[in-house]
């Protein structure tokens, strides 16, 4: 379990993970509005954009604006989901900090969401890695579909630490374990989780959730009972990826930070900035999000007793002297 006093590190994934699958494309301007609203509020880390096609994801084709142009907060990390080495050099040239290579542990995932098999990803993101290591650029790699793959079911345990080993001995600093799809449940979290601790000790790991089947924070907590510290979460539960049959949202960064709050764990976050945040995402996405607290209110935001409260006890305390 992670010490009570070890800082957390929430990585916000809505302008990314979220927007990717919105419907409607959000003004370049807004995007970054809000990305600078959220530089603010204490998350260790923005995945900001994707530097990916913009035929297969039309919702991100403004990346290199939308990095260039944040106002940068320092103690931030500015990160961007990266695909193949074109998407690199842009990101590189954007000024991004960190690169988030991504490939599935799945090969069918793989093949639907970058045209690639797995091989072939493996061999065009270590040549990223490569041109990365020379630009002095972080590098975190994102395993899509670690938990299972909604074509090919359960992902075994060994096919993802292989991955990620390949990754990491090539000098990539952070992996993320994904549930692309929220198939993964608290027992299956805690024994990936536990088996790469144990793998890989000195490795960056992250866990990044789906809240798909309704088991996301749970899934949350058994991550961090194994040692993970660094969590993705989408602001409002926004999210999904469009190349996975039945995606949607993300475990929701403000559900996800009152909960550890509420559980006295340290993370530095400034629950009030998401939610003022948060409220602003159903006007910029046209509906609803999933997000609860929200919705809500924070469990300790008390509501005004009833002014028929005095009444009701007198009448209470009638009846037990009668
Ligand atoms: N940025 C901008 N344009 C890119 C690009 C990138 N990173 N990678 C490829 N392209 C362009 C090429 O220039 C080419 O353009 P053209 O048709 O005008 O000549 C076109 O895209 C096709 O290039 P190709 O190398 O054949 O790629 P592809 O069509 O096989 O697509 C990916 C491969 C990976 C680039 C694409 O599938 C992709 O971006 N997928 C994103 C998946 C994703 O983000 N999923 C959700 C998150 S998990
Ligand atoms: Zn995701």
């Amino acid at each position: 379990m992670t010490g009570a006093g070890q800082r957390l590190f929430i990585q916000e994934v809505g302008t990314r993970d979220g927007f990717q699958i919105e419907a409607r494309f959000i003004p370049t301007a807004d995007k970054i509005a809000l990305i600078d609203t959220l530089s603010l509020c204490g998350l260790a880390k923005i995945e900001v954009t994707s530097f990916t096609s913009p035929k297969a994801i039309p919702a991100l084709a403004d990346a290199d604006e939308v990095m260039r142009s944040l106002r940068r907060q320092p103690g931030v990390v500015y990160t961007a989901l990266v695909p193949n080495l074109r998407g690199a050099e842009r990101a590189i040239a954007a000024g991004t900090d960190e690169l988030n290579l991504v490939m599935s542990a799945s090969e069918t995932h793989n093949l639907l969401n970058l045209r690639m098999t797995r091989e072939q990803s493996l061999a065009r993101l270590l040549e990223v890695v490569d041109l990365a290591q020379g630009a002095g650029v972080a590098l975190n790699v994102s395993l899509s579909t670690s938990f299972g793959c909604p074509m090919e079911g359960v992902v075994p345990e060994d096919v993802v630490l292989g991955l990620a080993g390949r990754f990491l001995a090539a000098g990539v600093g952070g992996i993320t374990l994904c549930d692309t799809t929220g198939m993964a449940h608290p027992g299956q979290v805690a024994s990936l989780c536990r088996a790469f601790r144990t793998r890989f000790p000195g490795a960056g790991a992250t866990l990044h959730l789906h809240n798909t089947r309704g088991m996301g924070l749970a899934n949350a907590l058994a991550g961090l009972g194994a040692g993970i510290d660094r969590f993705d979460a989408s602001l409002g539960g926004l999210g999904g990826c469009p190349y996975a049959p039945g995606a949607t949202g993300n475990i929701c960064t403000e559900d996800l930070v009152h909960m550890l709050q509420a559980m006295g764990l340290a993370l530095d976050v400034d629950l009030a900035g998401l939610l003022m945040a948060a409220r602003t995402l159903p006007g910029m996405v046209g509906h609803e999000v999933p997000g609860q607290v929200l919705r809500a209110g924070r469990s300790l935001d008390l509501h005004p007793v009833p002014a028929s409260l005095e009444e009701i006890r007198a009448r209470a305390l009638a009846q037990t002297q009668a």
